[in-house]
């Protein structure tokens, strides 16, 4: 059992991700909520994951799905009461496993009580809250444009001011520069750290200190001094597990991040990967070859080798699934979603698995009206104004909507996949009838028995954590191969990333029996299609 009192017990932890609205419904009002959770807790516990992050579960109006909170003290009415949560954390303590909340502390939702007083005038106490311009209707502070569409600014014409939102109108930025804000922040995080969480996610925590007279969102001038004041306030010296989402991250910047000192996080999600494959509108798409991907792997894993910390990630719920988007999510579907996972989870740093990625969930073309999600239904529309075709404009979002990774949890292959007896919130993957836990679990060469392996594998084998990491054959268009030296022992990952079988010579010191292997008997000289295997000798 998880031992959450070891020094950076995360470095060998699996973490998996929960969507809540989209995980388990336990009341028939199709909105996945806390008790589901608790009830699909010996599943997790099965697949052996250490942690559970927990995408927003705070009051909120659900403009954002949650990351628009309106009371960072309340647990949202939808999602169960503050007694299921304390329920939810004890329950996962029992089977070691910790729970992580998604902290949203960049912006607020426009109905939390802090910005209805910050708009009732200038004097009001709350209204430094916030960041405000003098303006008159018409006349925008600048042209900074809002990540889900429309300008930044939003008029409040009571007190002829604009207020700063990078996200939508409904989410104002929290004003970082007023040491009120930032003492309010971190006596919420003490009182839930005193609620027993076992760590914490933080949006967009890169964006908290900008300024946007300069344009600058990311990376702003006290941004450091921000993240070191925030860290020893709340979870410094405490050996909880922190990961902070941050799109500007450069290694230079992770490492300050994830320093092993402990003084801002443990490790952030960056980015790089995850923007090879599209221009910096993500709706735009960009050739990818695969050394270009391999070798931005490997730049990260050598440059936070020893200094800092990688998290591990194909998948979340702002991104399209991975075996639609780098697989092959018709008839090699199960074999190419194992070859990623190993791919992976081989790396060093933390994995997070996001739910449904172990069954090899797929993306989910729907029809505009089974859309839910605000980003992409703007840029839809945005583009059909702009004058593109209908057709053209759905097919755009297809490949990369956030409502791929949001479709509900396949559980079984019975009515609305077992999510839940009602009305789903969100319209289920029909493909649910082929795709499912209860399938996964009867079939012993599933997807789900290969996360479950790697999970394994990685707590039995100090190598995982502790190994350096050396690209092999970079140049190779098929191939993902690379050698984990450490701990006295050497780890080969040899993953055929393709629809053709590839030629791969072992290096030599790698014989008898592979670690794992992901179709059988290993061939000499040759991987399949889509095959993965892992191979360990000691040194
Ligand atoms: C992060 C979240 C995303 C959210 C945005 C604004 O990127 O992951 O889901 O919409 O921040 O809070
Ligand atoms: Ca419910």
């Amino acid at each position: 059992m998880k031992d959450f009192s070891k020094q950076d017990w995360w470095k060998e932890a699996v973490i998996y991700q929960i969507y809540p609205k989209s995980f388990q419904d336990s009341n028939g009002d199709g909105i996945g909520d806390l008790p589901g959770i608790i009830s699909r807790l010996d599943y997790l516990e099965k697949l052996g994951v250490d942690a559970l992050w927990l995408s927003p579960v705070l009051a909120s109006p659900q403009v954002d799905n949650g990351y628009d909170v309106s009371d960072y003290r309340a647990i949202d009415p939808m999602f169960g009461t503050m007694e299921d949560m304390r329920a939810l954390i004890r329950e996962a303590k029992g089977r070691g496993i910790g729970i992580l909340l998604d902290l949203v502390l960049n912006h607020t939702s426009d109905r939390h009580s802090w910005f209805l007083q910050a708009c009732q005038s200038r004097d009001n106490p709350y209204h430094d809250y916030y960041i405000w311009r003098d303006g008159a209707p018409g006349e925008l502070p600048n042209d900074m444009r809002a990540c889900f569409g429309g300008p930044a600014w939003t008029y409040v014409p009571a007190l002829g001011q604009y207020y700063f939102h990078q996200f939508a109108p409904q989410q104002p930025d929290l004003n970082w520069d007023n040491p009120a804000v930032r003492q309010e922040l971190y006596a919420m995080i003490r009182a839930w750290i005193d609620e027993g969480v076992a760590g914490f996610r933080l949006d967009v925590i890169d964006q908290v200190a900008k300024d946007p007279d300069r344009k600058i969102t990311a990376n702003g001038p006290r941004l450091m001094d921000y993240l070191r004041e925030l860290n020893r306030a709340t979870w410094g010296g405490r050996n909880l597990v922190t990961v902070g989402e941050a799109w500007g991250a450069d290694i230079p910047r992770a490492k300050l991040y994830s320093a092993p000192d402990g003084s801002v996080f443990s490790m952030v999600f960056q980015f790089e990967q995850m923007c090879l494959d599209h221009e910096p509108d993500k709706w735009v798409p960009k050739a990818m070859t695969l050394p270009q991907l391999k070798a931005s792997i490997a730049r990260w894993q050598q440059g936070l080798h020893g200094c800092g910390w990688n998290s591990l990630f194909w998948d979340n719920h702002d991104l399209p699934r991975i075996v639609s988007r780098w697989g092959d999510d018709g008839a090699r579907r199960a074999d190419s979603a194992k070859a990623l996972a190993v791919a992976l989870h081989g790396l060093q740093g933390t994995p997070y698995i996001y739910q449904g990625e172990e069954l090899g969930m797929t993306n989910a073309p729907y029809p505009l009206e089974d859309l839910r999600d605000l980003e992409s239904i703007n840029a839809y529309h945005d583009m059909v104004a702009k004058g593109m075709p209908e057709a053209d404009a759905l097919a755009a979002i297809h490949r990369m909507m956030r409502d791929n990774a949001r479709t509900p949890m396949q559980w079984t292959a019975g009515p609305e996949a077992g999510f839940t007896t009602g009305a789903p919130w969100m319209k289920v993957n029909p493909n649910h009838t082929e795709i499912n836990a209860a399938a996964a679990l009867a079939d012993p060469d599933s997807v789900f028995y290969t996360y479950q392996k790697l999970i394994a594998l990685r707590k039995a084998h100090p190598v995982f954590a502790e190994g350096d990491f050396t690209l092999l054959c970079p140049e190779d268009g098929q191939v993902f191969a690379y050698l984990r030296r450490g701990a006295g022992q050497e780890l080969l990952a040899a993953v055929n990333l393709s629809g053709e079988a590839a030629a791969f010579r072992r290096p030599a010191g790698f014989a008898g029996a592979p670690l794992l292997a992901t179709q059988g008997a290993p061939q000499d000289g040759v991987l399949r299609p889509w095959e993965a295997q892992l191979w360990l000798r000691s040194l």
